[in-house]
């Protein structure tokens, strides 16, 4: 039977890249004579169906978008979708509109919602975005680059203030439990330390590294931490008292988050949402998209959510020598 309707909706924290995405679901899914529904504020659309939450979407629709940050279909988190009520009410819509797939943008959160909906016949297609790069079954998340890009200009220019006052700047970088963008950005930006959840630290060793830097001249300093270490405050008091070097610390926060998306980001987006509506006109749901081997590749999403993502300790090593 032929696809006619689906849908698509972002999820969880935005993602530079979303947009792109979204184009692109619209674009392949109007090329194929399908009609598309643009879901508001994640799941939240589905639950509530408030005006103007679920509407058809067009090839105009998604003109200059593609190089926009956040999402324009807004985003949310929306608890009450967990619940069996809420589930049933998100069903009823997609009756209402008869809308025979969706495609679910987000993270891994997301996908579980998504699992759900698919169970209860209404098949998902999730597509992978979050600044984290934190989903298991993918070697890449949308948002990722442009985020680590943005980070990496932003210490550029504390590297700059800290060179001039011969200072030690401490920085934290969003990835929730996940330490990936601090490691990427941390080698980038020549961090002499980086503080990260996955590996073991402790800060006697940090000072003595830095002590050892400060004896063969080095003047000025950068330790990248990421968003679950926390307390740059508290570390860059540490950092200040151990070794006498004046510290400052910078919580980079939600502009990581925001901003034009890079080439990358917008290639994988727009191939994602493409190859999304591909599979549902061909009736296929409950999968995930996902890139290995810089392929997209596409999983079941309970074996999906089963995968986990190894950190990159050889990376962690090759900083940790270069950092001196
Ligand atoms: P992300 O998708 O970025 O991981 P969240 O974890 O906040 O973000 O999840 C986004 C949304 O997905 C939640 O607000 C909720 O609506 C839905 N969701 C998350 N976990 C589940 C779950 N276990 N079952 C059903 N829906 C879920
Ligand atoms: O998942 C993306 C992310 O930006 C994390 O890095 C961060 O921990 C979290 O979202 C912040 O969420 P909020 O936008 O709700 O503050």
């Amino acid at each position: 039977m032929k696809v006619k309707k689906i849908a698509v909706l972002t999820s969880g924290g935005d993602a530079p890249g979303m947009n792109a995405a979204i184009r692109a679901v619209v674009r392949t899914a109007v090329g194929m004579k399908m009609k598309v529904y643009g879901v508001k504020r994640g799941y939240n659309g589905l639950v509530n169906d408030y005006k103007g939450d679920v509407s058809l979407m067009d090839l105009r629709s998604v003109s200059d978008i593609i190089h926009r940050g956040g999402t324009v279909l807004y985003t949310a988190r929306c608890l009450e979708f967990k619940t069996d009520e809420g589930m049933q009410k998100a069903v009823a819509t997609c009756k209402k509109y008869g809308i025979e797939g969706i495609v679910v943008i987000g993270g891994d959160g997301s996908y579980r919602g998504a699992m759900d909906l698919s169970k209860l016949g209404i098949p998902c297609i999730g597509i992978p975005g979050t600044i984290d790069n934190d989903i298991g079954c993918s070697e890449y998340t949308i948002g990722f680059d442009t985020a680590m890009n943005t980070a990496v200009e932003m210490v550029d220019k504390l590297r700059d203030t800290a060179q001039s006052h011969e200072r030690c700047t401490i920085v934290e970088v969003m990835g929730r439990h996940a330490g990936h963008l601090a490691l990427q950005v941390g080698l980038a930006v020549g961090a002499t330390a980086m503080l990260i959840e996955e590996v073991p630290f402790n800060m006697s060793e940090v000072i003595e590294t830095m002590k050892r830097s400060q004896s063969s001249d080095k003047k000025h300093f950068i330790i990248v931490v990421s968003e679950g270490v926390g307390r740059v405050a508290e570390i860059a008091a540490e950092i200040e008292a151990a070794t006498g070097i004046e510290s400052r610390y910078t919580v980079l926060g939600h502009v990581q988050r925001g901003g034009s998306p890079t080439l990358r980001d917008r290639l994988i987006a727009s191939r994602m949402g493409y190859r999304a509506v591909q599979l549902l006109s061909q009736g296929l749901g409950n999968r995930v998209l996902a890139v290995k081997d810089d392929q997209i590749v596409d999983y079941d999403i309970f074996t999906a959510l089963q995968m986990t993502k190894e950190f990159d300790t050889e990376l962690y090593k090759i900083a940790a020598e270069i950092s001196i």
